[in-house]
């Protein structure tokens, strides 16, 4: 076993089922995933990338294999109990940012401590600080509709930090910005890794990002190569 492994994913297998029809996925991925890395994972339309990443932040569950964290694999664990842990633990920034359109952006990145936290108060200076931090705080009180692409994703990096996560997950981040908003967010991304340690797993099509990683994993045929 390599020391320092965050994350250790052994022979997943994922399928999806159409009736009788199977559709395989993943078919036999094996990755080590190590503390405080930006680790890119890239891949053809449809190879099963954010099937990948779905499992490994315990959206769902794999038809087969594991995924351990610290050497404890979670889906060992009954569901609630992992629902606990994927609050706790990881941050999630899908390609569309998922936010709440009647909440605001102060509101749609407290959210995620309002749940667990019985001081509300510290989680809104939390939120602001977040905010302030992807420079959004002159913003606080905007809804999605009344922010820039650019901005909304900035929300929803800040948001998936709330918990202060070990790991954040990333769905092609930046797969809907322009140029310049796509920048940005690397940016952040990049900045957080640096400041946080935290660490990153993006699935990205963007060059910059994947050359920028500490390591990149192509997805083939249902395998990490
Ligand atoms: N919930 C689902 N039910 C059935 N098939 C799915 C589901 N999600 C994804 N798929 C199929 O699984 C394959 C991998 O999808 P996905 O993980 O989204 O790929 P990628 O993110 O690499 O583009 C695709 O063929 C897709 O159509
Ligand atoms: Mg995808």
């Amino acid at each position: 076993m390599t020391k320092n492994a965050l994350i250790r994913i052994v022979d997943l297998q994922k399928s999806y089922y159409d009736g009788e029809t199977e559709l395989p996925v993943l078919q036999g991925v094996n990755l080590e995933v190590y503390a405080s890395e930006v680790l890119a994972v890239v891949g053809a339309s449809g190879v099963g990338k954010s099937t990948l990443l779905h499992i490994i932040g315990t959206l769902d569950r794999p038809t087969a294999g594991r995924v351990f964290y610290e050497e404890h694999n979670v889906f060992d664990l009954p569901d609630r109990d992992v629902a606990r842990f994927r609050n706790e633990r990881i941050g999630f920034v899908f390609q569309f940012h998922h936010l709440l359109p009647e909440f605001t952006a102060l509101e749609n990145v407290a959210m995620g401590a309002l749940i667990t936290s019985p001081n509300s108060g510290a989680v809104y200076e939390k939120a602001r600080e977040l905010l302030d931090y992807v420079q959004l705080s002159e913003r606080l009180e905007h809804y999605p509709s009344q922010l820039s692409g650019g901005e909304r994703q900035r929300v929803a990096i800040a948001r998936a930090l709330i918990n202060q996560p070990k790991v954040v997950l990333a769905d092609e981040p930046t797969g809907n910005l322009d140029r310049r908003s796509s920048d940005s967010v690397l940016e952040l991304l990049w900045n957080l890794n640096v400041k946080s340690g935290q660490t990153f797993i993006i699935v990205t099509h963007n060059q910059e990002l994947a050359q920028r990683a500490d390591r990149v994993v192509h997805l083939v045929d249902g395998k990490v190569v």
